[in-house]
Parts: structure tokens; sequence; C-alpha cells
């Protein structure tokens, strides 16, 4: 997607560390944004620090991506304001770590509920208005290296951010004959409040903690600025796979390697010719 000046960027957790650092790149290249987050704090703090650099507009929502019939007022409220989106990023995430052994039902339901069901969320409530309008756009699911390999003390982000590959993958596949982009995001270690996730647990699911922490950004990781330019650079290009930490390149080419030595045996050049396009291109 090229001439992103005067086009609608929707960000979901739009108002802090990754979402806003998209934001300000986003808004440097002339785009309008719509900042959706369930924190109004910190929505206000990010339209000041928005405002310094010349750019578009800027709606602020106050939205949580759980919630499906909020996902669509918000839609609405965009379309009121914008006539509709052009980049979608789905991008709101929350950890709560711990070996799988410690963690239980509200655990799993807050972080799928946020993680999974809020990008499910926002591709059901946005891709038809986008396909819609028959204009190019792009799809930006933030998932995570989390989402390549499964790591200690992480199952359920873990989980969560390999549902966010598989179905961006799936994604990119059923929409290659549409004018709509897709692009997955899997960082590795960013500037960022995600270890203060519990800051905005629901009650429902255990509430914060009783010395609810503010968020503070990280002491060492990237900085969320850089990874917005790789996310707009992707956009551009239609990138598939946004890969921005190269410490974990070898990681992942283990894990690679090691399902390889798995498979048994010689294909079966009938069952393979069959498959082919049931597995269909293989992505970049
Ligand atoms: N920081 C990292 O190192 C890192 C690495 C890989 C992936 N990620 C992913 O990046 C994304 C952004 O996280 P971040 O690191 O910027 O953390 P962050 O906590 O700084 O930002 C997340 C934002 O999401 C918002 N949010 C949380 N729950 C929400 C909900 N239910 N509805 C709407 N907004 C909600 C928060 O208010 C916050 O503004 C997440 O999906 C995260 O999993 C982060």
């Amino acid at each position: 997607m090229r001439d992103l000046a005067g086009k609608v960027a929707f960000i979901t957790g739009g108002a802090g560390g990754i979402g806003l650092g998209m934001a300000e790149v986003f808004r440097e290249a002339g785009m309008h944004l719509v900042l959706a987050d369930m924190e109004q704090g910190a929505l206000e703090r990010a339209e000041v620090e928005l405002r310094r650099r010349a750019g578009g507009d800027v709606l602020l929502l106050r939205l949580d991506v759980t919630n499906r019939d909020a996902m669509k007022e918000a839609a609405d409220a965009v379309d009121a304001r914008f006539g509709g989106i052009h980049v979608l990023c789905n991008n709101a995430g929350v950890n709560a770590p711990g070996p799988l052994q410690d963690l239980g039902y509200a655990d799993w339901d807050w972080v799928l509920g946020v993680n999974l069901d809020g990008v499910v969320n926002g591709l059901v409530t946005f891709l038809p208005r986008m396909l819609a309008r028959g204009e190019a756009g792009h799809i930006v699911n933030t998932a995570s290296v989390g989402g390549l390999l499964g790591m200690p003390n992480l199952g359920i982000y873990c989980a969560s951010k390999f549902a966010v590959v598989g179905l961006s993958e799936s994604l990119k596949h059923d929409l290659a004959k549409t004018p709509i982009g897709v692009s997955v995001l899997a960082p590795g270690i960013v500037r960022s409040g995600i270890a203060q996730s519990e800051r905005n647990r629901p009650e429902k699911f255990g509430g914060p903690p009783p010395k609810r922490e503010e968020a503070t950004a990280s002491a060492f990781g990237t900085d969320p600025v850089d990874l917005g330019r790789q996310v707009l650079a992707a956009i551009e290009a239609d990138a598939f796979y946004i890969c921005t930490h190269a410490e974990f390149r070898h990681y992942v080419a283990q894990r690679g390697e090691a399902l390889l030595s798995a498979f048994q045996g010689t294909p079966d050049p009938e069952l393979e010719s069959a498959m082919a396009p049931v597995v269909g291109p293989i992505l970049r």
C-alpha cells in the first residue's frame, strides 16, 4: 500500500508502547489516526505527545477490544468522522506470565480475550467495511516471537500469539485477490508497559494487583518508534512477516530444523500434489 498521507489508521492499544510508536510514525507520514485503548489517561497523554508533531487528525476512543458491541460503536464513530479506515492495527495485548500449572481460567480468559478475541473482533468488525469500500488497505496483527516459539512461563501468551500468527497466515491467503494486504508483527523485546499488563485486568478476571502499577517502559529493548518505522515500511512494501529482533533468529531456525527432522518417511507424490492447492503459496 502506497501513498499513506491522508489515509486513516485504527490502532488498538494505541495509547502506549508499540501502538503509540506506530501512531507517531504514521502521523509523520501524514495519516489520520484513531487511537483505541481502554486507558483514558494514557489516551490523553498520547494525544498531547502526537500533537507535538505535524500530521493528520487524531480521534481518541476509549475501547475494550473484548467488547464486540463497543468495537462496532467504534467503527460507526470512525465511519462518521473519516468515512472508514485504510489501516487496521490489531495491537492491544496483555500478558499473565507464570508456569501453566500455576495459572487458572481467569488468566486464560483474560489473556486469550484480549490477545486473540481482540484481534478477531477487530477483523470481524472492520474487514467487511474495508472490503466494501474497495480501496487499498492493510491489516497489521501484533503477535510476538512468542507466536513463533513456545517459551517457558509464557504459555497462555504463546498460545494467544501462535493463534494470531496462524490466523494472519490464513488471512493473507484469503485476501490475496483483494486490495487489502496483511502483515504479522512478531517483536522480541520493546520498551513498553507490557510488564505492568495487570494494571488493565478487569475485576471479573481477578482485577489489578492491590498495588496497581503505572505503565513504565522497560529499561531495555527497542524503541517503539523504531518498531513503528518497520511497520510502516512493511505496509508500503506489502511484506507479510515483520520480524524485528534478529536475536531470536537462531531459535526460530532451530525450531524449524527440529520440526523438519520430525517428519518421517518420504512424501507420497499423489498426496503431495493433492495438498498443494490446499496449502497455498508460501508466504513472504
Ligand atoms: N513490549 C514487548 O516487548 C512486546 C514483544 C512482543 C509483542 N508485544 C505485543 O505488542 C502489543 C502492544 O504491547 P506493548 O508492549 O506496547 O504493551 P503496553 O502495555 O505498553 O501497551 C498495550 C496497550 O494495550 C492497551 N490495552 C490492554 N488491554 C486492552 C483492552 N482490553 N482493550 C484495549 N486496549 C487494551 C493498554 O492500555 C496499552 O495502552 C501487544 O500485543 C504485545 O503482546 C510486545
